[in-house]
């Protein structure tokens, strides 16, 4: 079993999809065991996406996620981290599979409806960054 960190970003909660989202992770056989509502400020966004610094869409982004609530949770499953990967689509809602969230949901690159950790070992740091041990109920 793995935990993968889950989160829907302003775009899809700002159009009430969190629901339709979340049935297909959990449609799926992922299990969400953790979840909270929150907005980010600036500076969260941009420690969170830190990795990121370098790149030209950085300032971009972090002002987008801290622009207003998002939704994080934390699935856990079976390969949970590649089976949520696979679930969203490529990071291009125009390039996505069609069937993916990505596809289905997202308004553009940046607006792209979800993130998802990219590794076991994000998954790690970036379930660290926004929830403590006491509140995920497997
Ligand atoms: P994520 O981290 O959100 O799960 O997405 P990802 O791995 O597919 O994409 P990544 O390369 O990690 O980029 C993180 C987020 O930055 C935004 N982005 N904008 N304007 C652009 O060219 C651009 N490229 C990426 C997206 O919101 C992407 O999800
Ligand atoms: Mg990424």
């Amino acid at each position: 079993m793995e935990r993968t960190l889950s989160l829907i970003k302003p775009d899809a909660v700002f159009r009430n999809l969190t629901g339709a989202i979340n049935s297909r992770f959990e449609q799926a056989g992922l299990r969400i065991i953790a979840q909270k509502r929150l907005l980010l400020t600036k500076s969260q966004a941009e420690k969170f996406y830190e990795i990121h610094r370098e790149r030209a869409f950085y300032g971009s982004l972090c002002g987008y996620m801290s622009s207003a609530p998002i939704v994080a949770q934390i699935l856990c499953g079976k390969n949970a981290v590649s089976k949520n990967r696979e679930l969203m689509g490529a990071t291009n809602p125009a390039n996505a599979e069609i069937g993916t969230i990505r596809r289905d949901f997202g308004e553009g690159v940046e607006r792209n409806a979800v993130h998802g950790s990219d590794s076991l070992e994000n998954a790690v740091l970036e379930i660290g960054f926004f929830f403590s041990e006491l509140e995920i109920i497997e």
